[in-house]
């Protein structure tokens, strides 16, 4: 493949403008970056997320700024070319707006980053602001956030009622005029999201919000089965890496208890004049 260009914020808009669909995927180490880099993909977000789908917890919650900082340095080892986003973890942002600052700011300036994204509408709108007015170019996220997922009755579908989308298209509206330089929408209906996508400026990401936006998002592990506790419905498998691995794993555990691994192409000999030497040397 040849080398790709560094994805920059005109860039993006240069795609944005001309009604090109924006690529991201979610990220979380070094060979996956690698293979999503060389794949084109133009947006990397190092989700929070991980700390289900690499760490083993229920939620998200639990995820700290250290975790998120060792997995973005990962990733962006993996990945120079793509446009590298830092997801915001629980109580990294929501205290104030200078924790949010500081946050951000390690993002950048441990990891290579080139941009966070946070979670939340108008409480959010400070945070947002000040992580702008701090050159931090800022991904706001709406819908189905699943720090709240709490307050929010569980990981559904926002926005299905009229009042809740109203809401939803409000807040859209009120983090642009924050400074947020892209919204991604997360389980919105369709039609909620095409309303919000067509009165924003700026590139609107769906991550299961349906065709109408600027861009798509998925989750690698679900792409790729990976993540073996559930499967969301709006997720589309594109192969299935997890059934792969699983049985070559059950073939190795196989050959290796029935003595047909290793064959001589998997291990290294020693020449005979040297190992008569070894014998003697040891005797
Ligand atoms: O952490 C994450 O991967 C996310 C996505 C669910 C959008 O925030």
């Amino acid at each position: 493949m040849t080398e790709r260009k560094k994805v920059t914020l005109p860039m993006l808009y240069k795609k944005y403008r001309e009604g090109k669909p924006i690529t991201m995927l979610t990220c979380y180490d070094y060979p996956t970056a690698y293979f999503q880099d060389q794949a084109g993909v133009d947006m990397v977000l190092v989700g929070d997320s991980l700390g289900m789908t690499m760490l083993g917890y229920d939620s998200t919650l639990p995820v700290t700024m250290d975790d998120m900082i060792r997995h973005a340095q990962a990733v962006r080892r993996g990945a120079p070319h793509v446009w590298l986003i830092g997801d915001m973890p629980y109580m990294s942002y929501q205290p104030s707006v200078e924790t949010a600052i500081r946050s951000a700011g390690r993002f950048m300036a441990e990891a290579g980053c080139d941009a966070i994204k946070l979670e939340g509408g108008r409480e959010m709108a400070d945070r947002m602001e000040g992580i702008v007015r701090a050159g931090i170019p800022a991904m706001g996220h709406l819908g189905l956030t699943p720090q709240s997922a709490s307050a929010l009755g569980g990981f559904r579908l926002q926005g299905k009622g009229a009042e809740q989308a109203a809401r939803i298209i409000e807040d859209a509206k009120i983090l642009e005029e924050a400074g947020a330089y892209s919204i991604l929408l997360e389980l919105v209906p369709d039609r909620v999201c095409q309303l919000i996508t067509e009165r924003a400026n700026i590139p609107i990401i769906s991550l299961g919000s349906g065709p109408h936006a600027n861009g798509q998002l998925l989750i690698y592990h679900d792409m790729f089965g990976l993540y073996p506790k559930f499967k969301p419905r709006m997720a589309k498998v594109y192969g299935n890496a997890g059934e792969v691995i699983q049985n070559g794993l059950k073939q190795y555990v196989q050959e290796v208890t029935e003595g047909t691994f290793p064959q001589p192409e998997n291990y290294f000999g020693i020449a005979d004049e040297e190992y008569e030497r070894l014998l003697e040397m040891l005797d």
